[in-house]
């Protein structure tokens, strides 16, 4: 599983702000994820509501979680502080979700025959099943994930209606190696997020590229540009939040995989032309939001080039394919069936440049932001630019950005197959 540490820019603060969760913890080793996981969630601006099962607080105490959370945790269904005695109702019905992490084996067989012998398979029994969303994160040993019996189960709590999220790979606590790892607290984090925004490009495939490309000179030099790559990553995770399965072509960055996305990783821009055509059969959008290196020495030495009496160096130079525009001209473009969007990077005359590129690429919308005030930082400012005009999205972070062209993108797809039927 892609391992996802959020950078600012793909995480801003406050992505949960006015949420009330409620996070239950079952016994296992896991718990200690949860107290991190807690934590991360009231850093987001959630507010947290623990509940433990008795086994949970062996591995993790209530001290621990209520510290961390802010709020008594409840662990027994028969806790007095609820004056009408009935902390199962009580505790969910403000909620907006419920994930329950870890979710031990034994836990879901229970959640699966509607058992309600302790609070918290009580309380998940007793939810507003339309309301509030069940999300299990299960944790447990490789051969009890393996188990026919739990993956039968796991099809059962889908089938319920439970959100089963999916297991890590690696180093078991019991010292065996596979899968049935916790998912870490930051991808629990970005699931929650996830969730709740809306699923406007629900199954949409969407090709993006994103980052500069890097032009050999010789084995050890080249020539690039300032690209980060951190707007294309933002709007892949905000395709995929937006339940797109998502596949980006990156060239070279420094910047961790967006959770659940696809990444093909390239250098120069023949790379990323080949790997880009190669999706193109498969997509329903492409963005492009790679700084392509518009050229590239003809040929590049075959060993380092030294300083020496011969002078300086000098190349030909050839053109790169423009893979927007050979993407913009492919039948499916052309039939309606693969939507394409630019990013003109400019530093000047923005509006009219990222207007004109639109034409010329021959693409419906071409996004405009200013080269110098973008590469490289955690916001931007951007302008929308398609035949009839132009609207302003102003500066925000890039993942905000994302989420807004997502919706924007969602919303002219969602228009033009109207139109066509
Ligand atoms: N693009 C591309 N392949 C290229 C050049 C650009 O796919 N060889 C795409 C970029 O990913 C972006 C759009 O075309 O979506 C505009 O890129 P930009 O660098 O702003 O424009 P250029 O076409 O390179 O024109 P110029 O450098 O002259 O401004």
């Amino acid at each position: 599983m892609p391992n996802y540490r959020g950078s600012a820019t793909l995480r801003p603060m406050s992505d949960l702000s006015n949420k009330h969760i409620v996070l239950g913890l079952s016994g296992g080793i896991a718990c200690y994820k949860a107290a991190e996981l807690c934590r991360a969630l009231v850093k987001q601006g959630a507010t947290v509501q623990v509940v433990m099962t008795e086994a949970a607080a062996q591995f993790v105490t209530p001290v621990t979680m209520q510290a961390l959370s802010n709020q008594a945790v409840y662990v027994s269904q028969w806790d007095p502080r609820e004056p009408n005695n009935m902390a199962h109702i009580n505790l969910t019905r403000h909620a907006h979700a419920i994930l329950v992490a870890p979710a031990s084996a034994d836990f879901m067989a229970k959640l699966l025959h509607g058992r309600a012998d302790d609070l918290l398979s009580l309380m998940c029994l007793a939810r507003p099943l339309d309301t509030v969303p069940l999300l299990l994160a299960p944790a447990m040993n490789k051969e009890m994930w393996a188990h026919p019996a739990t993956q039968r189960n796991m099809a059962q709590l889908r089938q319920d209606g439970a959100i089963v999220l999916g297991v890590g790979q690696g180093d078991q606590a019991c010292g065996e190696v596979g899968d049935g790892r916790m998912l870490e607290p930051d991808e629990l984090l970005y699931e929650l997020t996830a969730l709740f925004q809306p699923k406007v490009l629900h199954g949409k495939k969407i090709l993006i590229s994103a980052g500069p490309t890097y032009e050999a000179m010789d084995p050890v030099r080249g020539i690039t540009n300032l690209s980060s790559g951190k707007m294309g990553f933002a709007l892949a995770r905000a395709a995929h939040e937006a339940g797109a399965n998502v596949q980006l072509v990156a060239g070279p960055v420094n910047l961790p995989t967006p959770y659940g996305v696809a990444r093909t990783d390239v250098r120069s821009a023949l790379e990323m032309h080949t790997a880009v055509m190669a999706q193109v059969e498969r997509a329903d959008i492409f963005i492009a939001t790679a700084a392509v290196a518009d050229w590239r020495p003809a040929q590049a030495a075959a060993e380092k080039i030294k300083k020496g009496s011969e002078g300086l160096p000098s190349f030909d130079w050839v053109e790169n394919p423009d893979i927007l525009a050979d993407v913009a001209a492919h039948p499916r473009s052309q039939a309606g069936d693969l939507y394409c969007v630019g990013f003109a990077a400019e530093t000047q005359y923005l509006q009219a440049q990222a207007q004109a590129k639109r034409e010329r690429k021959g693409v419906p919308l071409m996004i405009g932001n200013l080269g110098p005030a973008t590469f490289g930082q955690d916001d931007n400012a951007l302008l929308v630019i398609d035949a009839q005009g132009v609207k302003e999205l102003p500066r925000a972070a890039k993942l905000i950005l994302a989420r807004q062209l997502v919706a924007d993108i969602a919303m002219r797809i969602n228009t033009k197959n109207k139109g066509q039927t």
